[in-house]
């Protein structure tokens, strides 16, 4: 795991951007698959790739994209799907085809068939080139709250109280944040083939600390990533400062 200490959001987007710009490079003509995340931490790197893209010919031509995680019960245009979150912060700025981002279904009648069907699509895919991550609070990362299994694939999931009032600043009322979301698993995560996770603030510092030097369990799920070889965690000196 390679840990970069960043002076502000501005340097960790560059050092998100890099890894992007690297990912497509190798991929050549044929693009990338890349795995996006949605919320805060991502947004200033998805800004970053943007402004690539328009100022210096950055592409993402034949590349596609597999967001990590979908509310179950809102549709893909709903305003606050993750679908149209990535859409409006990233995807609909660059040279990505729109029908080549995918994301689970949350609007599925069978959320468990479509769990695995998302699976599927991925491994048909070839697999994930480059995922991006932020990391919760509480060391979760895509939707795996503490306690998810380290092998866990694809699947419905129930979000905890925490992550529900994290959540909530988008909705107009925390009664109205879904409480179920497809999201992938820590094993599926794991199979990608690169993975840079960016977080910022005081608040992720503890999950930060974890993630570095924790022993690997599943009460710390971003620790499952010290198992994978190529890991590039970015973070500023808030969410540093409980690193040894
Ligand atoms: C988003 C996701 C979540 C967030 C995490 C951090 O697709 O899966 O795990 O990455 O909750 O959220 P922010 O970045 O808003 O602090």
């Amino acid at each position: 795991m390679q840990i970069h200490i960043v002076a502000d959001a501005a340097e960790g987007a560059e050092v998100v951007a890099d890894v992007f710009a690297r990912t497509l490079q190798e991929a050549g003509d044929s693009g990338a698959v890349l795995g996006l995340a949605t919320g805060s931490s991502p947004v200033p790197a998805y800004t970053e790739l943007i402004r690539r893209h328009r100022e210096e010919g950055l592409s993402f031509a034949g590349s596609r994209a597999f967001l990590l995680d979908e509310y179950v019960g809102l549709p893909a245009d709903h305003e606050q799907s993750y679908h149209r979150f990535i859409r409006e912060n990233f995807t609909a700025h660059i040279d990505i085809d729109d029908a080549a981002v995918l994301s689970p279904d949350g609007a599925t009648s069978d959320p468990v068939a479509e769990a695995a069907s998302y699976d599927r699509r991925i491994r048909e895919a070839g697999g994930v080139d480059l995922q991006i991550l932020g990391i919760g609070s509480n060391g979760h990362i895509a939707f795996n709250e503490p306690g998810s299994s380290l092998a866990s694939r694809t699947r419905v999931v129930g979000l905890t109280r925490s992550t529900i009032e994290d959540n909530a600043r988008y909705f107009s009322s925390p009664s109205e944040v879904p409480v179920r979301a497809l999201s992938q698993g820590l094993g599926t995560i794991l199979e990608a083939r690169r993975i840079v996770l960016t977080a910022s603030g005081a608040g992720k510092a503890a999950a930060v600390a974890q993630l570095a030097e924790g022993a690997i369990s599943a009460r710390w799920p971003a620790t499952a990533l010290q198992m994978h070889p190529d890991v590039v965690v970015v973070v500023d000196e808030a969410a540093a400062s409980r690193l040894e």
